[in-house]
């Protein structure tokens, strides 16, 4: 073994003694749960969310995007800086904490000021064209857990770096509406707006502070307040009896400067030449401080309270921002775990994954072929299972169905001895001696029939 040189990356960093003992080691042999608002997927729910992650990634290539992966942990300026200091996200929901020697870093809450960040830091922006890059991954927001919110959750996005033209924006949107037809959703809104620039915006932000001083009583705690910090978050505001007055309120866009009109109408324009149905929706200001231009949302009926399945617009200040160059921005992410209740609630076909191959070998004799054959179809990509030990046929048969498996393969003895094993087909019940050379071949061929409808139903159908 190569000796490790110590660095400070791998050098022992033990917890000062007080750290030490202010941890809770909580009761011996008491179970330990999950942490609030984070959850485990377990193995029955993976095909799907392994499912949608395919398709997504299958589309986004095609649309010629490519995969980044940013680390979880940022600096907390990151956040603070491209979010906003104001934001819910930066003032109630970041997990924040003061690191030993790195300062305050933060788990990050949202991926697109990591991928800006990166594509500062690589300087991305010297090479030829736009960058359009992909993610997936965790992200962490302190919120209160519901049904599809969670303060773990999973996110799908992806960001077009380097230009702003509007073509951008509707492409992206075609893209993802693509993505959700592909994953059998049909019940889904995709409602835009435009929040205008650093020129328009402060102006409209006049009208709208004036507006609102008239109002502002009328509103509740959270509205009052933001009525002089974020006056643009007014517009988002939920709560029931506010609704009447915000709906009186100016509209930003009635009150765009004429090349953010021109951008918006292209990108409107667009999107009925592409045959991609959307909804104007002026209040649409979303929860983040660095859009500018185009925002949209695409909400889903099956969601309940938490309906925004995804969300995005265009950041053409980002990169200035974040001390990059002029980079223009425009990007969504979707809440996968959203997404993957919606696909289940439309009840869409989920491929069902049984196992390929189980191989039951009996005596000890057989062990050693067996072991072999497993090693020889796992290569091949053959789905496979083995039992660990001898087994009676009768068991190992159970073990079998118990597992799904399409086919059954049976060593004794005799097998060994005529060099043919048995095969039985799981479903049919229909046994066939194989020769060993042969089986490999026989399977493949096999296993691409498509397996047959179950009673009552489609195949794979949930
Ligand atoms: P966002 O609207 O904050 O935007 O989040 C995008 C999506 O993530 C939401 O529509 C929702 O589906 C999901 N999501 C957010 N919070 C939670 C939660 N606590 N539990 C479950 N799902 C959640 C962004 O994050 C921007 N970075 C999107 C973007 C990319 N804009 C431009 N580029």
């Amino acid at each position: 073994m190569i000796p490790q040189r110590q660095t400070r990356e791998n050098a022992a960093d033990p917890a000062p003694a007080r750290d030490r003992d202010q941890i809770n080691v909580s009761k011996k042999n008491e179970p330990i749960q999950s942490v609030k608002g984070t959850r485990d997927l377990l193995p029955a729910e993976s095909p799907l969310w392994q499912r949608v992650e395919d398709e997504a990634r299958k589309i986004f290539e095609a649309y010629n995007f490519r995969e980044i992966r940013t680390p979880v942990l940022e600096q907390t300026a990151l956040f603070a800086r491209s979010v906003g200091s104001d934001t819910d996200i930066v003032t109630k929901e970041m997990y924040t904490f003061e690191d030993r020697d790195s300062g305050s870093l933060t788990l990050r809450p949202e991926a697109t000021a990591s991928v800006v960040r990166a594509y500062i830091e690589h300087s991305l922006y010297n090479e030829p064209g736009i960058q359009k890059l992909y993610y997936f991954g965790p992200m962490f927001r302190r919120e209160r857990p519901q049904k599809g919110r969670y303060r773990q959750f999973y996110q799908i996005g992806a960001e077009v770096l380097g230009s702003d033209h509007p073509a951008i924006d509707a492409e992206v949107l075609e893209m993802l509406v693509l993505l959700l037809e592909h994953l059998g959703l049909k019940e889904f809104r995709l409602l835009v707006n435009s929040v205008g620039c650093s020129r328009c915006r402060p102006e409209y932000l006049k009208v709208l502070r004036k507006a609102l001083d008239e109002v502002k009583t009328r509103l509740c705690e959270d509205c009052q307040r933001r009525a002089t910090t974020n006056p643009l978050r007014v517009l988002d505001c939920k709560v029931e009896a506010d609704q009447s007055i915000i709906e009186g309120l100016p509209k930003i866009i009635d009150h765009l400067c004429p090349e953010c009109r021109q951008h918006f109408d292209s990108v409107t324009m667009d999107l009925q030449q592409r045959g991609v149905t959307f909804e104007i929706v002026p209040r649409l200001v979303r929860g983040l401080d660095y859009y500018t231009r185009t925002t949209f949302e695409i909400t889903s009926g099956l969601l309940g309270a938490q309906n925004a399945l995804l969300g995005g617009g265009r950041y053409d200040g980002l990169s200035e921002m974040l001390g990059g160059p002029p980079a223009p921005g425009f990007g969504f992410a979707i809440g996968q775990d959203r997404l993957v209740l919606t696909v289940e609630a439309s009840a869409t076909l989920v491929p069902a994954q049984p196992l390929a191959v189980y191989i039951a070998w009996m005596g000890e004799g057989a062990r050693h072929e067996a072991t072999l054959l497993a090693s020889g179809l796992r290569r091949q990509g053959i789905g496979t299972e083995i039992s660990y030990q001898p087994v009676k046929l009768k068991k190992a048969l159970g073990a079998a169905s118990r597992l799904q498996a399409r086919y059954a393969i049976i060593i004794g003895e005799e097998e060994i001895a005529s060099g043919n094993y048995q095969v039985k087909d799981m479903g049919t019940g229909e046994q066939q001696s194989v020769s060993a050379g042969e089986i490999a071949a026989f399977l493949t061929e096999k296993l691409r029939e498509p397996l047959p409808a179950p009673q009552g139903g489609v195949a794979g159908e949930k």
